[in-house]
């Protein structure tokens, strides 16, 4: 019997805490409109001071659990994608079962930027099609508010703090159609954050570095390539993607896919506006917005991308 992964339940967590354009332009020289017209960013919630990517994650992953009327104890393995952990170890996924309640199922971190959920989604999914697991939580959960240096007006107004989760089942139907997946280490010095334990430890703040318009362009151009790829994969053509659930970085980015597929902006899920790009938690926290106002309806074809450093990038097409 060929096995399938499906999602049964999605979840997703934001920090109470709004932080306007408005008050960013009274940390740098900027504006809510320079911000908004390059970017599409309104607001971004930030973390407080007591919250940590495992505590982020623990609410979404109960709200996912909730969803799919499912028991903590039934899950099987536990990936979480972060860029921000509570600890450089153990990972946020072992902080996760704890908070969870659970015990003896496998748990690790998955570190891949930005595209951390999609290959988290993409682990997830081999495992299940191997018959190695039954129930599988995947998390992206992100403190990007800790990384920036918050004098650099190129690299603060872009990002926010989120949690999104969702739980998947093993499954005689699709489900998860096909994952793709990618690295270039190249451009590793286009965009990434030194580490204070590192080899740069002596020489940079341990801040997000980021030469924004060169990752704009390389972004552009390998979301269009994935798209073309994953159509290929699955012998699909444009017209039969319902929706697309992108990484959300730059809304003139997410345009371009959207050309790129030919696909009206009605029909693709943008939460920038008042999220920021909160990395690995972008696509979890969007699709979940779109699953639970009831635009992405059961049977539906669903595209999943991202992009961040490294650089890495991928997707996931989902029949719902
Ligand atoms: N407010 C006002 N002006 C700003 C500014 C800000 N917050 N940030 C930069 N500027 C200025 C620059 O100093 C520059 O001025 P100059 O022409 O006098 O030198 C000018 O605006 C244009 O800068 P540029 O970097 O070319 O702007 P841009 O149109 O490329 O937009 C980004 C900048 C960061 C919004 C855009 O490049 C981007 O979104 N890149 C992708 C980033 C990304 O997605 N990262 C995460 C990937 S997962």
């Amino acid at each position: 019997m060929r096995k399938y992964s499906r999602i049964i339940g999605t979840g997703g967590y934001l920090p109470e805490k709004v932080m306007t354009n408005h008050d960013i332009s009274e940390k740098v020289d900027t504006t809510d409109a320079w911000i908004y017209e390059r970017t599409g960013i309104r607001t971004r919630r930030i973390a407080a001071d007591h919250e940590t990517s495992s505590s982020m994650a623990e609410i979404a992953a109960r709200e996912a659990l909730d969803a799919a009327n499912l028991d903590a104890d039934d899950i099987d393995l536990i990936i979480t994608a972060t860029s921000t952990p509570d600890r450089i170890f153990p990972s946020t996924a072992c902080l996760l079962q704890q908070r969870l309640g659970i015990r003896n199922c496998a748990a690790f971190d998955v570190q891949a930027a930005c595209s951390g959920f999609i290959y988290g989604l993409s682990i997830a999914d081999q495992f299940i099609r191997a018959g190695n697991a039954n129930y599988v939580l995947v998390v992206g959960s992100e403190i990007n508010s800790r990384l920036l240096d918050w004098s650099d007006r190129t690299t603060c107004i872009l990002f926010g703090d989120g949690a999104g989760a969702v739980l998947l089942k093993v499954s005689k139907e699709p489900g998860i159609l096909s994952t793709h997946i990618h690295s270039d280490g190249k451009y590793q010095d286009l965009l990434y954050v030194p580490n204070p334990y590192g080899q740069r430890a002596r020489e940079e703040a341990p801040y997000l570095v980021m030469s924004g318009n060169d990752v704009f362009k390389v972004a552009v151009n390998t979301l269009g390539r994935i798209v073309d790829e994953t159509l290929a994969a699955n012998g699909m053509e444009k017209t039969d993607i319902d929706w697309l659930v992108p990484h959300q970085a730059n809304t003139r980015i997410i345009a371009a896919t959207a050309r790129k597929l030919q696909m009206s902006m009605d029909h693709v899920i943008v939460t920038i506006e008042n999220q920021g790009n909160t990395s690995s938690a972008s696509v979890p926290l969007a699709l979940n917005e779109a699953v639970r106002d009831g635009r992405i309806l059961p049977g539906q074809v669903v595209l999943m991308e991202a992009f961040g450093g490294g650089f890495v990038w991928g997707s996931a097409l989902v029949q719902y």
